[in-house]
């Protein structure tokens, strides 16, 4: 074959989609820049970092909802699915931080809630206005079983019942979420016509995809049976109880179905990336489709909740992800808004094997700003200063997801360069040693790691490509595994352990990158991560 033969070949090839190998890092508006000094974060102070989060080498940012809203679960009530909440900014601002991006070969996904709106969303507003209002059918409208007694015994999320009655009709709505967020009724077409324009005009704006939020919930059982009682409480004081009847009902794939062909009606190889906390890989295995026709990306939870450094159990759950799903791709996450940081989860020690895991397996990878400078959980240490709800009602169990939302740590001045006034939540005192600045300049820090580990994926065919295949020897507490293409062989070694571990393999290597200069991939120092080829 002549090289220009080859060569058209090569350009005749569908290009592998860009969110394959994808590093997606998520922006909790609120709390990642302010720009205009009212101690809460917006579009513009985002657009004003998109130079950091270009050299650490992100792909895509998922924004956490920035649409109008009245706040109560931070912008996961929504009130108007077709603007931004001035808090945020404009549509301007948005499609101006959608053209930066771009610029910097970064694209926007926005998150998207189809489960639930906000009690003050119109459709609700007219919905619980009468039993014969046109949208009265577009939530879950239900009779009590009695005077006082809910339709049944569902539970909300954020504690106690999921049903609340509304004295206008006499009737109970039903919210899987906080009473301020009535779930939608997908059993009525009406609400996915009206879902899938939203859709519509966020990928008219150049979105390219979406994180999908509470998808798995999106339907619940018809016949309202009560779910099976489980032993033991929660932390709000309510009797422990199965999801069966009302998470991950099969309507919710035919739903999938139809949203991924919308989106591929799209040029540009848009995504839908799915939250996704699901009993195992079977089901996750699910989410893509029997035809690979739903969700390219349901987040794997199964990897990044592991929470113990246990080599056994990351090889196996590891394993299962690159076995159990039909070759396609899964999005490990080990972080994000709603549990605890990694960095709190397992050993501080270990943050680049974290880091590691993330970014040298065959997934895409999302992040959570602030990982990569090693933020720590910061909770609020008394009950009135909580602003997320459930911390209030689940105070001291539950101390609400504040700790996990504080403010982007950017340098060490005051306010940790995140705003000019008092910030939404407290900066943590950890920001005069953990911070962007001081990290950028030490080659050593966990910034320059996420950096170094990034550009790897981008630049080593193998670790970008390759199969992931994981090493079982017996060496316990040593987690390795190769990741070969026609390239090469890479081997990446981590020892999760506090004591120095040697260890058998074979070929001579070539150190790519190591976290400590004594890590040679045969002796491995405490928690050392060593990266290298196999020659
Ligand atoms: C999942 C989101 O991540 C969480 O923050 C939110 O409270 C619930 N869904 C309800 O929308």
């Amino acid at each position: 074959m002549t090289h220009i033969a080859l060569a058209l070949l090569l350009l005749m090839q569908p290009p592998t989609p860009w969110w394959k190998h994808a590093v997606v890092y998520e922006i909790y508006p609120r709390s990642f820049q302010d720009s205009n000094g009212d101690g809460i974060g917006d579009l513009k102070g985002i657009t004003s970092r998109l130079d950091y989060l270009h050299d650490l080498g992100i792909d895509a940012i998922w924004l956490t909802p920035c649409y109008p809203s009245p706040q109560v679960d931070f912008g996961y009530d929504i009130s108007n699915y077709e603007s931004i909440d001035p808090k945020y900014g404009t549509l301007a601002d948005f499609d101006e931080l959608v053209r930066e991006a771009r610029k910097r070969g970064i694209r926007i996904l926005m998150d998207m809630v189809m489960n639930h709106t906000s009690d003050q969303h119109p459709w609700f507003i007219e919905s619980r206005s009468s039993k014969t209002n046109p949208k009265r059918d577009w939530y879950v409208w239900r009779d009590g079983k009695g005077p006082g007694e809910p339709p049944n015994n569902w539970l909300s999320e954020f504690g106690h019942s999921a049903w609340q009655y509304d004295s206008t009709t006499g009737q109970y709505y039903y919210h899987k979420f906080y009473r301020q967020q009535p779930d939608l009724n997908w059993r009525n077409p009406a609400v996915e016509r009206a879902m899938f324009n939203v859709v519509r005009f966020w990928l008219d704006r150049g979105v390219a995809g979406f994180r999908l939020d509470a998808i798995t919930t999106l339907f619940e059982d018809p016949e309202l049976r009560d779910e099976k009682v489980l032993p033991g409480k929660n932390a709000y004081g309510d009797q422990n109880e199965d999801d069966a009847r009302t998470d991950n009902h099969p309507e919710v794939h035919d739903v999938l179905k139809s949203l991924r062909k919308v989106i591929d009606s799209f040029s540009g190889q848009r995504v839908l990336i799915g939250e996704t906390y699901l009993h195992g890989p079977e089901d996750l295995n699910k989410m893509y489709g029997a035809n690979n026709d739903e969700l390219q990306l349901p987040m794997d939870m199964q990897v990044g909740l592991i929470d113990t450094l246990d080599a056994a159990a990351f090889r196996r759950r590891i394993t299962e992800s690159q076995t159990l799903i039909r070759g396609n791709i899964p999005l490990f996450v080990f972080n994000n808004h709603d549990i605890h940081r990694s960095l709190d989860r397992y050993h501080p020690y270990a943050a680049k094997i974290v880091a590691t895991i993330l970014l040298a397996s065959r997934d895409a990878a999302q992040m959570y700003y602030g990982e990569e400078i090693g933020m720590k959980t910061t909770p609020p240490t008394r009950k009135e200063d909580v602003r997320d709800p459930i911390g209030i009602t689940g105070w001291p169990k539950e101390k609400g997801r504040d700790g996990e939302r504080t403010p982007m740590q950017w340098d060490s001045t005051a306010n940790a360069g995140f705003t000019t006034d008092t910030p939404w939540l407290p900066v943590p005192p950890t920001a005069d040693t953990v911070n962007v600045a001081r990290e950028t300049k030490e080659p050593g820090s966990l910034l320059s790691w996420y950096k170094k580990l990034i550009a790897l994926r981008k630049t080593n065919t193998s670790l970008r490509e390759g199969t992931n295949e994981m090493l079982d020897f017996d060496q316990s507490n040593v987690l390795a595994w190769l990741r070969k293409s026609e390239a090469g062989t890479v081997v990446v070694v981590c020892n999760m352990s506090p004591e120095t571990k040697t260890i058998t393999l074979r070929g001579a290597l070539r150190p790519i990158l190591r976290s400590d200069s004594a890590a040679t991939g045969r002796s491995m120092p405490p928690y050392a991560v060593y990266i290298g080829a196999v020659q």
